[in-house]
């Protein structure tokens, strides 16, 4: 029977039965009476199983000694009580097969060592066979199939929207250049200027920063939609919260105001963390170790309290009280910078805040503007250690105020012709939101670094393969 680890570690295989199990050697320890303990995983689970190998296997001298970390092998053998007090079960190895090994193995990038992180981030092949890395992949893909699971039960349909795109999402920001010219000769028009009509698509185009656009055509006919993809922003910020390319959910419905929208937010804040504590609770568990953080009871708190809601007005005043000096002044009308987030969520609140209705001149131009015509309908979720991880806002569904919006932000209304045929046809209440996922993961895990909660980061300057 082939089984993996951790269906030995969860008790799936009765005592005595003989198995086969594949994976790699983490550590091996041999005894002068003939036995050897080898750690085996195979990447299911972060306690390896131990595995007893004794001289007489027929390999023992030629090749069980001389495994090193990292060897792969296939191991058949009996699962059996183990007399040791570290594990509860062991396999009593009846064949070991090797398939293969590590070429000089001092030199092996991955040895038992204890590596930096920054260590690990310089060989991102191998890092996922740290125990660091092997558990933020855990916890990363139970989070990703759970928030699927999560929106598919509530009736929300999936629609990807596309990578590729010929707007900015979000009005402004830099953006990476999709395209197939020469840059040594690419073709102008007489003006002197790049003639985008001879590029592939006929047109300039770019990654995109934000599948919401398009989402909301979806939102307008299917009512409750999401997308959850790769998303590309070329801001020059070597921040520890900063990718160039990143994960985000958005999620997006129709008939929702701002109070429907912080409900779902939450909603799903909470599932996620519920989540985790349930299903990787070895992996938070080394976490709290590793970082020496009370992350379990952070996450219990969170799941026990009401997540705290405040207009962006008072987290202004807030702010002009505080004893604290800001390099950037406070005024009504700031763009909250991280000194002002980490004020606000790490000092003053200590938890997870949603601020909401943000002067329109800091919004985007799809922020559904509000009675007092300063504020638009728009949340900011924020959460200690990190700062946002959330943006959203009711949208802009008046043809005619989005063209004004249109017009004081100097965008060309005519590129946004399909999004101004949804509030020609049947137009509609509908907010959305997006949620950065690898910051949800390093609030959740407490990683510090989010370059080590992805498995192949691009940040500006790096991009390893
Ligand atoms: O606040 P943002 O820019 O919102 C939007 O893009 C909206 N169109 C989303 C929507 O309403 N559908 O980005 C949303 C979230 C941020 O709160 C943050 O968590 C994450 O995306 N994010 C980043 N994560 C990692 N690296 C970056 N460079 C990020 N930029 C934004
Ligand atoms: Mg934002």
């Amino acid at each position: 029977m082939l089984v993996s680890v951790i269906d030995i570690h969860q008790k799936k295989i009765v005592i005595n039965s003989i198995i086969t199990i594949k994976g790699w050697v983490k550590s091996k320890r041999s005894s002068k009476l003939g036995i050897c303990f080898i750690h085996l995983y195979d990447g299911s689970h972060l306690s390896p199983v131990q595995i007893i190998a004794n001289k007489k296997l027929f390999n023992y001298e030629n090749e069980i000694l001389m495994l090193t970390t990292g060897c792969s092998i296939i191991v058949t053998g009996k699962l059996v009580d183990s007399f040791g007090k570290k594990q509860k079960v062991e396999i009593f190895a009846l064949n070991i097969k090797v398939i293969g090994w590590i070429e000089n193995p001092n030199q092996y990038p991955l040895s038992l060592k204890k590596h930096t992180n920054e260590y690990l981030r310089s060989v991102s092949h191998l890092r996922s066979r740290s125990n660091f890395i092997g558990s933020v992949s855990r916890i990363r893909n139970c989070l990703f199939q759970s928030l699927h699971a999560f929106l598919n039960s509530k009736k929300y349909y999936w629609v990807p929207t596309p990578i590729i795109t010929a707007i900015n999402a979000e009005g402004a920001g830099d953006m990476f250049k999709v395209s197939t010219f020469d840059f040594s000769k690419t073709p102008k028009k007489k003006s002197g200027e790049v003639d985008f009509s001879k590029d592939f698509f006929g047109k300039e185009t770019f990654l995109t920063v934000s599948g919401q656009l398009t989402l909301e055509t979806y939102a307008c006919s299917m009512s409750k939609v999401y997308t959850f993809g790769p998303t590309f922003r070329a801001e020059n910020s070597n921040t520890k919260r900063h990718l160039s390319e990143f994960w985000m959910l958005e999620v997006e419905a129709s008939f929702f105001d701002l109070s429907d929208l912080i409900k779902l937010v939450k909603k799903i804040f909470k599932h996620s963390i519920k989540v985790v504590l349930n299903s990787c609770i070895s992996e938070i568990m080394f976490f709290e170790k590793k970082y020496n953080l009370k992350i379990i009871n952070k996450l219990e708190k969170v799941l026990s309290e009401k997540i705290i809601e405040v207009e962006y007005s008072e987290i202004i005043q807030i702010l002009k009280k505080s004893k604290k000096s800001f390099s950037n002044s406070v005024f009504f009308g700031l763009d909250l910078n991280s000194e002002h987030e980490k004020y606000i969520v790490d000092t003053y609140f200590d938890s997870p805040v949603i601020i909401k209705n943000f002067p329109k001149e800091i919004k985007a131009f799809y922020m559904r503007l509000n009675k007092d015509n300063k504020t638009v309908a728009s949340i900011d979720m924020l959460v200690p250690g990190i700062g946002e991880i959330v943006g959203g806002s009711q949208r802009e569904e008046r043809i005619e105020i989005l063209d004004d919006r249109f017009f004081e932000l100097k965008l060309n209304k005519k590129n946004y012709w399909w999004y101004r045929d949804l509030r020609k046809y049947g137009t509609v209440p509908h907010s959305g939101f997006g949620l950065g996922f690898e910051r949800l993961l390093q609030y959740i895990t407490g990683i510090s670094n989010i370059k080590d909660a992805i498995p192949f980061p691009r940040t500006i300057r790096n991009s390893q393969f």
